[in-house]
Protein backbone atom coordinates (compact mmCIF):
# COMPACT_ATOMS: atom_id res chain seq x y z
CA UNK A 1 0.00 0.00 0.00
CA UNK A 2 1.21 3.28 -0.31
CA UNK A 3 1.19 6.89 1.06
CA UNK A 4 -0.54 9.03 -1.21
CA UNK A 5 -1.04 13.28 -0.52
CA UNK A 6 -3.94 14.95 -2.02
CA UNK A 7 -4.41 18.17 -2.96
CA UNK A 8 -7.69 20.31 -3.57
CA UNK A 9 -10.36 18.20 -1.18
CA UNK A 10 -13.08 19.57 -3.62
CA UNK A 11 -15.20 17.16 -5.15
CA UNK A 12 -12.59 15.10 -7.27
CA UNK A 13 -9.75 15.21 -4.51
CA UNK A 14 -12.59 13.92 -1.30
CA UNK A 15 -13.58 11.08 -3.22
CA UNK A 16 -10.21 10.24 -4.50
CA UNK A 17 -8.65 10.21 -0.94
CA UNK A 18 -11.58 8.63 0.69
CA UNK A 19 -11.28 6.10 -1.78
CA UNK A 20 -8.05 5.95 -1.47
CA UNK A 21 -8.15 5.30 1.89
CA UNK A 22 -10.86 2.95 1.58
CA UNK A 23 -8.45 0.54 -0.13
CA UNK A 24 -5.57 0.83 2.07
CA UNK A 25 -3.43 3.49 1.24
CA UNK A 26 -2.70 6.08 4.05
CA UNK A 27 -3.88 9.53 2.74
CA UNK A 28 -2.86 13.20 3.58
CA UNK A 29 -5.34 15.36 2.28
CA UNK A 30 -4.25 19.22 2.07
CA UNK A 31 -6.17 22.35 1.29
CA UNK A 32 -6.05 25.94 1.86
CA UNK A 33 -9.69 26.05 3.50
CA UNK A 34 -9.79 25.52 7.04
CA UNK A 35 -12.92 24.48 7.30
CA UNK A 36 -12.60 21.40 5.20
CA UNK A 37 -9.81 20.42 7.25
CA UNK A 38 -11.75 20.75 10.31
CA UNK A 39 -14.74 18.65 8.52
CA UNK A 40 -12.20 15.88 7.16
CA UNK A 41 -10.08 15.34 10.73
CA UNK A 42 -13.77 15.69 12.48
CA UNK A 43 -14.71 12.36 10.51
CA UNK A 44 -17.04 14.82 8.26
CA UNK A 45 -17.82 15.27 4.50
CA UNK A 46 -16.92 18.71 2.95
CA UNK A 47 -19.22 18.02 0.48
CA UNK A 48 -22.50 16.44 -0.15
CA UNK A 49 -22.37 13.35 -2.19
CA UNK A 50 -23.79 9.75 -2.27
CA UNK A 51 -22.17 7.36 0.67
CA UNK A 52 -19.05 10.03 1.31
CA UNK A 53 -20.31 10.66 4.72
CA UNK A 54 -19.85 7.33 5.98
CA UNK A 55 -16.80 6.64 4.07
CA UNK A 56 -15.42 9.20 5.66
CA UNK A 57 -15.85 8.58 8.88
CA UNK A 58 -14.50 4.85 8.27
CA UNK A 59 -10.95 5.53 6.81
CA UNK A 60 -10.43 8.67 9.61
CA UNK A 61 -11.48 6.16 12.52
CA UNK A 62 -9.19 3.84 10.86
CA UNK A 63 -6.48 6.54 10.78
CA UNK A 64 -5.70 5.83 7.51
CA UNK A 65 -7.06 9.45 5.95
CA UNK A 66 -6.13 13.14 7.78
CA UNK A 67 -5.93 16.46 6.54
CA UNK A 68 -3.98 19.33 6.79
CA UNK A 69 -2.57 22.72 5.40
CA UNK A 70 1.13 21.91 5.98
CA UNK A 71 2.80 20.87 2.48
CA UNK A 72 5.80 20.06 3.68
CA UNK A 73 4.14 17.54 6.23
CA UNK A 74 2.36 15.87 3.72
CA UNK A 75 5.58 15.98 0.68
CA UNK A 76 7.58 14.67 3.28
CA UNK A 77 5.36 11.38 4.42
CA UNK A 78 4.15 10.17 1.21
CA UNK A 79 5.87 8.91 -1.90
CA UNK A 80 3.28 10.59 -4.46
CA UNK A 81 0.88 13.26 -4.54
CA UNK A 82 -2.25 14.04 -6.29
CA UNK A 83 -3.13 17.53 -8.24
CA UNK A 84 -6.78 17.76 -7.63
CA UNK A 85 -7.15 21.70 -7.67
CA UNK A 86 -9.84 23.97 -9.49
CA UNK A 87 -9.43 24.96 -12.95
CA UNK A 88 -12.33 27.42 -13.36
CA UNK A 89 -12.50 29.46 -16.60
CA UNK A 90 -10.26 32.80 -17.08
CA UNK A 91 -12.08 35.88 -17.94
CA UNK A 92 -11.36 34.79 -22.13
CA UNK A 93 -12.81 31.30 -21.34
CA UNK A 94 -9.68 30.18 -21.07
CA UNK A 95 -7.93 27.08 -18.69
CA UNK A 96 -7.48 29.00 -15.43
CA UNK A 97 -4.20 27.65 -13.99
CA UNK A 98 -3.71 29.97 -11.14
CA UNK A 99 -4.36 27.33 -8.59
CA UNK A 100 -2.53 24.35 -10.82
CA UNK A 101 0.45 26.32 -10.85
CA UNK A 102 0.25 27.72 -7.06
CA UNK A 103 0.18 24.07 -5.70
CA UNK A 104 2.84 23.26 -7.96
CA UNK A 105 5.03 25.91 -6.47
CA UNK A 106 4.05 24.90 -3.12
CA UNK A 107 4.58 21.04 -3.60
CA UNK A 108 8.19 22.54 -5.63
CA UNK A 109 9.19 24.22 -2.54
CA UNK A 110 8.79 20.57 -0.40
CA UNK A 111 10.39 18.90 -2.95
CA UNK A 112 13.35 20.85 -2.51
CA UNK A 113 13.82 19.82 1.27
CA UNK A 114 12.98 16.28 0.58
CA UNK A 115 15.71 14.10 -0.93
CA UNK A 116 13.61 11.18 -1.38
CA UNK A 117 11.97 10.13 -5.04
CA UNK A 118 8.46 11.73 -5.19
CA UNK A 119 6.00 11.68 -8.00
CA UNK A 120 3.24 14.60 -8.71
CA UNK A 121 0.44 13.38 -10.48
CA UNK A 122 -1.96 16.42 -11.77
CA UNK A 123 -5.74 14.94 -11.83
CA UNK A 124 -7.38 18.68 -12.56
CA UNK A 125 -8.30 19.12 -15.76
CA UNK A 126 -5.72 20.98 -18.41
CA UNK A 127 -5.67 21.48 -21.88
CA UNK A 128 -2.82 19.69 -23.76
CA UNK A 129 0.47 21.29 -23.15
CA UNK A 130 -0.21 22.48 -19.39
CA UNK A 131 1.93 20.15 -17.90
CA UNK A 132 4.41 20.75 -20.06
CA UNK A 133 4.25 24.49 -20.11
CA UNK A 134 3.06 25.03 -16.69
CA UNK A 135 3.60 22.29 -14.49
CA UNK A 136 6.50 20.75 -14.58
CA UNK A 137 8.74 24.18 -14.82
CA UNK A 138 6.55 25.45 -11.50
CA UNK A 139 7.26 22.23 -9.91
CA UNK A 140 11.19 22.71 -11.28
CA UNK A 141 11.74 26.08 -10.47
CA UNK A 142 10.30 25.66 -7.30
CA UNK A 143 12.55 22.73 -6.49
CA UNK A 144 15.64 23.17 -8.08
CA UNK A 145 15.07 19.88 -9.58
CA UNK A 146 14.76 17.91 -12.77
CA UNK A 147 11.08 16.38 -13.73
CA UNK A 148 11.39 12.53 -14.26
CA UNK A 149 14.66 12.41 -13.05
CA UNK A 150 15.05 13.61 -9.07
CA UNK A 151 11.21 14.10 -9.16
CA UNK A 152 8.15 12.25 -10.97
CA UNK A 153 5.28 13.03 -13.04
CA UNK A 154 2.32 12.33 -14.01
CA UNK A 155 -1.26 13.16 -15.67
CA UNK A 156 -3.93 11.24 -14.83
CA UNK A 157 -7.53 12.81 -15.35
CA UNK A 158 -10.49 11.89 -13.06
CA UNK A 159 -13.37 11.01 -15.39
CA UNK A 160 -15.83 10.42 -12.20
CA UNK A 161 -19.45 12.17 -12.31
CA UNK A 162 -20.62 14.24 -9.20
CA UNK A 163 -23.34 11.93 -7.04
CA UNK A 164 -22.28 8.53 -8.68
CA UNK A 165 -18.73 9.47 -8.35
CA UNK A 166 -17.74 6.73 -5.27
CA UNK A 167 -19.54 4.06 -7.94
CA UNK A 168 -17.73 5.27 -10.93
CA UNK A 169 -14.17 5.38 -8.85
CA UNK A 170 -14.63 2.10 -8.78
CA UNK A 171 -16.21 1.21 -11.78
CA UNK A 172 -14.63 3.22 -14.37
CA UNK A 173 -15.49 3.82 -17.53
CA UNK A 174 -12.27 4.97 -18.94
CA UNK A 175 -8.71 4.87 -17.65
CA UNK A 176 -5.79 6.92 -19.02
CA UNK A 177 -2.43 8.51 -17.87
CA UNK A 178 0.86 9.67 -18.98
CA UNK A 179 4.16 9.63 -17.26
CA UNK A 180 7.12 11.14 -17.82
CA UNK A 181 8.88 8.37 -15.71
CA UNK A 182 9.35 4.70 -15.23
CA UNK A 183 8.41 5.21 -11.36
CA UNK A 184 5.23 7.26 -11.46
CA UNK A 185 3.99 4.99 -14.80
CA UNK A 186 4.32 2.18 -12.51
CA UNK A 187 2.54 3.45 -9.65
CA UNK A 188 -0.49 4.38 -11.60
CA UNK A 189 -0.57 1.15 -12.80
CA UNK A 190 -0.58 -0.58 -10.03
CA UNK A 191 -3.23 1.74 -8.51
CA UNK A 192 -5.47 0.50 -10.87
CA UNK A 193 -4.49 -2.89 -11.48
CA UNK A 194 -7.72 -4.96 -10.40
CA UNK A 195 -10.37 -2.28 -11.64
CA UNK A 196 -12.29 -3.64 -14.65
CA UNK A 197 -11.47 -1.49 -17.05
CA UNK A 198 -8.46 -0.92 -19.81
CA UNK A 199 -5.60 1.17 -18.82
CA UNK A 200 -4.63 2.96 -21.52
CA UNK A 201 -0.94 4.38 -20.89
CA UNK A 202 -0.03 7.59 -23.50
CA UNK A 203 2.30 10.56 -23.66
CA UNK A 204 1.05 13.54 -20.60
CA UNK A 205 -0.44 15.48 -23.80
CA UNK A 206 -2.60 12.80 -24.83
CA UNK A 207 -4.08 11.99 -22.08
CA UNK A 208 -4.63 16.26 -21.38
CA UNK A 209 -6.54 15.85 -24.43
CA UNK A 210 -8.66 12.90 -23.59
CA UNK A 211 -10.01 14.61 -20.67
CA UNK A 212 -11.32 17.32 -22.61
CA UNK A 213 -12.39 15.27 -25.79
CA UNK A 214 -14.35 13.17 -22.70
CA UNK A 215 -16.30 16.33 -21.37
CA UNK A 216 -16.66 18.10 -24.83
CA UNK A 217 -18.66 15.14 -26.02
CA UNK A 218 -20.38 14.84 -23.11
CA UNK A 219 -21.55 18.28 -23.92
CA UNK A 220 -22.18 17.77 -27.51
CA UNK A 221 -24.60 14.95 -26.36
CA UNK A 222 -26.24 16.58 -24.41
CA UNK A 223 -26.86 19.38 -26.78
CA UNK A 224 -27.78 17.26 -29.39
CA UNK A 225 -30.35 15.39 -27.13
CA UNK A 226 -32.00 18.85 -26.41
CA UNK A 227 -32.31 20.02 -29.90
CA UNK A 228 -34.09 16.93 -31.55
CA UNK A 229 -36.21 17.38 -28.37
CA UNK A 230 -36.57 20.67 -29.28
CA UNK A 231 -37.68 19.75 -33.08
CA UNK A 232 -39.31 16.61 -32.04
CA UNK A 233 -41.68 18.74 -29.78
CA UNK A 234 -42.82 21.55 -32.35
CA UNK A 235 -43.51 18.48 -34.06
CA UNK A 236 -45.98 17.13 -31.42
CA UNK A 237 -43.55 14.60 -31.01
CA UNK A 238 -41.74 12.74 -27.54
CA UNK A 239 -37.96 13.66 -28.30
CA UNK A 240 -37.13 11.80 -25.25
CA UNK A 241 -39.04 8.59 -26.70
CA UNK A 242 -37.13 9.28 -30.10
CA UNK A 243 -34.16 9.65 -28.28
CA UNK A 244 -34.93 6.62 -26.02
CA UNK A 245 -35.42 4.44 -29.58
CA UNK A 246 -31.90 6.14 -31.06
CA UNK A 247 -30.15 5.04 -28.31
CA UNK A 248 -30.89 1.11 -28.05
CA UNK A 249 -29.17 1.32 -31.55
CA UNK A 250 -26.01 -0.05 -30.79
CA UNK A 251 -24.94 -1.51 -33.99
CA UNK A 252 -24.49 1.87 -35.50
CA UNK A 253 -26.26 4.77 -33.79
CA UNK A 254 -24.44 4.36 -30.42
CA UNK A 255 -21.31 2.31 -31.68
CA UNK A 256 -17.87 3.98 -32.87
CA UNK A 257 -18.64 3.55 -36.34
CA UNK A 258 -18.89 7.43 -36.88
CA UNK A 259 -16.40 8.19 -34.46
CA UNK A 260 -12.75 8.47 -36.70
CA UNK A 261 -11.38 11.16 -36.90
CA UNK A 262 -10.75 12.11 -40.92
CA UNK A 263 -12.70 13.26 -44.00
CA UNK A 264 -16.54 15.16 -44.34
CA UNK A 265 -19.28 12.79 -44.46
CA UNK A 266 -21.45 12.56 -48.04
CA UNK A 267 -23.26 10.33 -49.94
CA UNK A 268 -27.18 10.14 -50.52
CA UNK A 269 -28.17 9.76 -47.00
CA UNK A 270 -26.50 12.44 -44.45
CA UNK A 271 -26.16 15.70 -46.32
CA UNK A 272 -29.74 15.98 -47.49
CA UNK A 273 -31.44 14.53 -44.29
CA UNK A 274 -29.07 16.93 -41.74
CA UNK A 275 -30.18 19.47 -44.31
CA UNK A 276 -34.00 18.55 -44.47
CA UNK A 277 -34.69 18.35 -40.50
CA UNK A 278 -32.56 21.46 -40.34
CA UNK A 279 -35.44 23.17 -42.40
CA UNK A 280 -38.17 21.54 -40.96
CA UNK A 281 -37.03 23.46 -37.37
CA UNK A 282 -37.36 26.03 -39.04
CA UNK A 283 -40.37 25.82 -40.55
CA UNK A 284 -41.24 25.47 -36.84
CA UNK A 285 -39.38 28.42 -35.43
CA UNK A 286 -37.11 26.05 -33.55
CA UNK A 287 -34.13 27.13 -33.83
CA UNK A 288 -30.81 24.13 -34.51
CA UNK A 289 -27.53 25.59 -33.84
CA UNK A 290 -26.05 22.48 -33.71
CA UNK A 291 -27.65 21.36 -36.49
CA UNK A 292 -26.74 24.62 -38.88
CA UNK A 293 -23.00 24.11 -36.97
CA UNK A 294 -22.18 20.48 -38.61
CA UNK A 295 -23.03 21.63 -41.87
CA UNK A 296 -20.57 24.20 -41.62
CA UNK A 297 -17.98 21.98 -40.24
CA UNK A 298 -18.63 19.31 -42.30
CA UNK A 299 -17.78 22.11 -45.50
CA UNK A 300 -14.97 23.30 -43.24
CA UNK A 301 -13.55 19.99 -43.58
CA UNK A 302 -13.76 19.72 -47.43
CA UNK A 303 -11.94 23.28 -47.61
CA UNK A 304 -9.20 21.91 -44.91
CA UNK A 305 -8.56 19.24 -47.30
CA UNK A 306 -8.31 21.95 -50.52
CA UNK A 307 -5.77 23.78 -48.59
CA UNK A 308 -3.61 20.74 -48.33
CA UNK A 309 -3.75 20.13 -51.50
CA UNK A 310 -3.05 23.68 -51.97
CA UNK A 311 0.08 23.56 -49.15
CA UNK A 312 1.41 20.43 -51.39
CA UNK A 313 2.00 22.81 -54.55
CA UNK A 314 1.05 19.86 -56.97
CA UNK A 315 -0.79 20.75 -60.24
CA UNK A 316 -1.32 16.99 -61.00
CA UNK A 317 -3.88 15.16 -57.87
CA UNK A 318 -4.25 11.67 -58.17
CA UNK A 319 -6.88 10.48 -56.11
CA UNK A 320 -7.26 7.24 -54.72
CA UNK A 321 -11.29 7.16 -54.31
CA UNK A 322 -13.79 9.41 -55.06
CA UNK A 323 -17.12 7.39 -54.24
CA UNK A 324 -18.75 8.83 -51.24
CA UNK A 325 -17.24 5.73 -49.16
CA UNK A 326 -15.20 2.69 -49.90
CA UNK A 327 -16.79 -0.46 -51.58
CA UNK A 328 -19.49 1.44 -53.63
CA UNK A 329 -19.73 3.23 -57.02
CA UNK A 330 -22.42 5.86 -55.54
CA UNK A 331 -21.19 9.07 -55.81
CA UNK A 332 -24.10 11.42 -54.57
CA UNK A 333 -22.89 14.31 -52.40
CA UNK A 334 -19.41 12.55 -52.50
CA UNK A 335 -16.98 15.12 -50.35
CA UNK A 336 -14.41 13.44 -52.60
CA UNK A 337 -16.04 14.64 -55.80
CA UNK A 338 -16.76 18.08 -54.82
CA UNK A 339 -13.15 18.31 -53.60
CA UNK A 340 -12.05 17.27 -56.86
CA UNK A 341 -14.64 19.53 -59.05
CA UNK A 342 -12.77 22.53 -56.69
CA UNK A 343 -9.53 21.86 -57.58
CA UNK A 344 -10.54 21.07 -61.30
CA UNK A 345 -11.89 24.52 -61.41
CA UNK A 346 -8.79 25.93 -59.52
CA UNK A 347 -7.11 24.14 -62.95
CA UNK A 348 -5.46 21.26 -61.00
CA UNK A 349 -5.15 18.29 -63.25
CA UNK A 350 -7.22 15.51 -61.31
CA UNK A 351 -6.69 11.92 -62.15
CA UNK A 352 -9.36 8.92 -60.13
CA UNK A 353 -8.10 5.96 -59.17
CA UNK A 354 -11.59 4.14 -57.62
CA UNK A 355 -12.10 0.50 -59.03
CA UNK A 356 -15.35 0.51 -58.26
CA UNK A 357 -16.53 3.40 -60.30
CA UNK A 358 -14.14 2.25 -62.50
CA UNK A 359 -15.64 -1.57 -62.81
CA UNK A 360 -18.93 0.35 -63.00
CA UNK A 361 -17.87 2.78 -66.29
CA UNK A 362 -15.93 -0.38 -67.58
CA UNK A 363 -19.16 -3.02 -67.51
CA UNK A 364 -21.07 0.14 -69.17
CA UNK A 365 -23.23 -0.03 -66.29
CA UNK A 366 -26.07 1.82 -66.93
CA UNK A 367 -26.18 3.78 -63.63
CA UNK A 368 -22.03 4.42 -63.93
CA UNK A 369 -21.12 7.77 -62.63
CA UNK A 370 -24.64 7.95 -60.80
CA UNK A 371 -25.00 11.01 -58.08
CA UNK A 372 -21.62 13.06 -59.96
CA UNK A 373 -23.25 15.95 -60.64
CA UNK A 374 -19.52 18.25 -60.15
CA UNK A 375 -17.42 16.26 -62.46
CA UNK A 376 -18.68 16.35 -65.98
CA UNK A 377 -15.55 14.29 -67.86
CA UNK A 378 -15.17 11.97 -64.38
CA UNK A 379 -15.32 9.24 -66.62
CA UNK A 380 -12.23 10.31 -69.03
CA UNK A 381 -10.59 10.82 -65.68
CA UNK A 382 -10.59 7.50 -64.91
CA UNK A 383 -7.43 5.42 -63.91
CA UNK A 384 -7.39 1.83 -63.71
CA UNK A 385 -3.71 1.13 -62.56
CA UNK A 386 -2.90 2.54 -59.91
CA UNK A 387 0.81 2.72 -60.19
CA UNK A 388 -0.06 4.36 -63.48
CA UNK A 389 -2.09 7.23 -61.34
CA UNK A 390 0.93 7.64 -58.88
CA UNK A 391 3.76 7.74 -62.08
CA UNK A 392 1.16 11.03 -63.50
CA UNK A 393 0.74 12.91 -60.31
CA UNK A 394 2.61 15.27 -58.29
CA UNK A 395 0.55 14.68 -55.18
CA UNK A 396 -1.75 11.72 -54.31
CA UNK A 397 -4.66 12.16 -52.37
CA UNK A 398 -5.98 9.57 -50.68
CA UNK A 399 -9.82 9.82 -49.62
CA UNK A 400 -10.98 5.94 -49.68
CA UNK A 401 -9.39 3.20 -47.94
CA UNK A 402 -8.71 0.19 -50.30
CA UNK A 403 -6.90 -2.72 -48.54
CA UNK A 404 -4.94 -3.71 -51.81
CA UNK A 405 -3.71 -0.18 -52.07
CA UNK A 406 -1.63 0.32 -48.91
CA UNK A 407 1.12 -0.89 -49.39
CA UNK A 408 1.88 0.61 -52.94
CA UNK A 409 0.44 4.17 -51.64
CA UNK A 410 2.82 3.67 -48.22
CA UNK A 411 5.66 3.22 -50.64
CA UNK A 412 4.63 6.61 -52.62
CA UNK A 413 4.72 8.50 -49.68
CA UNK A 414 8.53 7.82 -49.80
CA UNK A 415 9.12 9.83 -53.19
CA UNK A 416 5.73 11.68 -53.66
CA UNK A 417 3.62 13.88 -51.39
CA UNK A 418 0.43 11.42 -50.24
CA UNK A 419 -2.53 14.06 -48.98
CA UNK A 420 -4.26 11.22 -46.63
CA UNK A 421 -8.01 11.83 -45.66
CA UNK A 422 -8.51 7.94 -44.34
CA UNK A 423 -5.25 6.99 -42.65
CA UNK A 424 -4.30 4.03 -44.42
CA UNK A 425 -1.99 2.58 -42.01
CA UNK A 426 -2.66 3.55 -38.22
CA UNK A 427 0.98 4.11 -36.96
CA UNK A 428 1.38 7.20 -40.23
CA UNK A 429 1.73 10.69 -38.79
CA UNK A 430 2.18 13.76 -40.65
CA UNK A 431 5.68 14.10 -41.76
CA UNK A 432 7.71 14.31 -44.57
CA UNK A 433 6.28 13.87 -47.88
CA UNK A 434 3.02 12.19 -45.50
CA UNK A 435 0.38 14.56 -44.47
CA UNK A 436 -2.85 13.29 -42.46
CA UNK A 437 -5.86 15.24 -42.42
CA UNK A 438 -6.31 15.15 -38.41
CA UNK A 439 -3.14 13.08 -37.64
N1 LIG B 1 -16.26 18.05 -10.13
C1 LIG B 1 -16.19 17.04 -10.96
O1 LIG B 1 -17.15 16.26 -11.16
C2 LIG B 1 -14.93 16.78 -11.73
C3 LIG B 1 -14.76 15.56 -12.39
C4 LIG B 1 -13.57 15.32 -13.04
C5 LIG B 1 -12.58 16.29 -13.08
N2 LIG B 1 -12.78 17.48 -12.45
C6 LIG B 1 -11.68 18.46 -12.47
O2 LIG B 1 -10.95 18.29 -11.24
C7 LIG B 1 -10.48 19.54 -10.77
C8 LIG B 1 -11.03 19.82 -9.39
O3 LIG B 1 -12.43 19.94 -9.48
P1 LIG B 1 -13.35 20.05 -8.19
O4 LIG B 1 -14.75 20.13 -8.68
O5 LIG B 1 -12.96 18.98 -7.24
O6 LIG B 1 -12.86 21.49 -7.62
P2 LIG B 1 -13.29 22.21 -6.26
O7 LIG B 1 -13.33 23.67 -6.58
O8 LIG B 1 -14.48 21.55 -5.66
O9 LIG B 1 -12.07 21.93 -5.29
C9 LIG B 1 -10.83 22.48 -5.44
C10 LIG B 1 -10.16 22.55 -4.06
O10 LIG B 1 -8.82 22.94 -4.23
C11 LIG B 1 -8.48 23.73 -3.11
N3 LIG B 1 -7.25 24.49 -3.39
C12 LIG B 1 -7.08 25.59 -4.14
N4 LIG B 1 -5.80 25.97 -4.12
C13 LIG B 1 -5.13 25.09 -3.33
C14 LIG B 1 -3.79 24.96 -2.93
N5 LIG B 1 -2.83 25.81 -3.34
N6 LIG B 1 -3.46 23.92 -2.14
C15 LIG B 1 -4.41 23.04 -1.73
N7 LIG B 1 -5.70 23.13 -2.09
C16 LIG B 1 -6.06 24.13 -2.87
C17 LIG B 1 -9.72 24.58 -2.89
O11 LIG B 1 -9.76 25.14 -1.59
C18 LIG B 1 -10.80 23.52 -3.11
O12 LIG B 1 -11.15 22.88 -1.90
C19 LIG B 1 -10.88 20.57 -11.82
O13 LIG B 1 -9.84 20.74 -12.73
C20 LIG B 1 -12.08 19.93 -12.48
O14 LIG B 1 -12.25 20.41 -13.80
C21 LIG B 1 -13.93 17.74 -11.77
Amino acid sequence: MARISVFGIGYVGVVSAACLARDGHQVIAVDVDPGKIKAINDGLSPIVENGLDALIAEVVAAGRLTATNDVQHAIDNTEASFICVGTPSAPDGSVGLTYVEGVCRNIGTALSRKAAFHSVVIRSTIVPGSCEGTCIPSLESASGKKAGRDFGVGYYPEFLRESTAIEDYYDPGLIVFGAMDQATGQFLTALNEGLNCKIHVVDLRTAEMVKYTSNTWRAVKVTFANEIGNIAKSCGLDGQTVMEILCSDDKVAMSKYFMRPGFAFGGSCLPKDVRALRQLAASKGTPAHLLNAVVEANEAQIQRAEAMVEASGASKVGFVGISFKPGTDDLRESPLAELAARLIAKGVEVGIYDPYVYEAYASNNSTAGRGNDVIPDLKDRMVENLDHLIGSAGAILVGNFYKDTVSTLAKAAETTPVLDLTRMKRDLVSGGQYQGICW
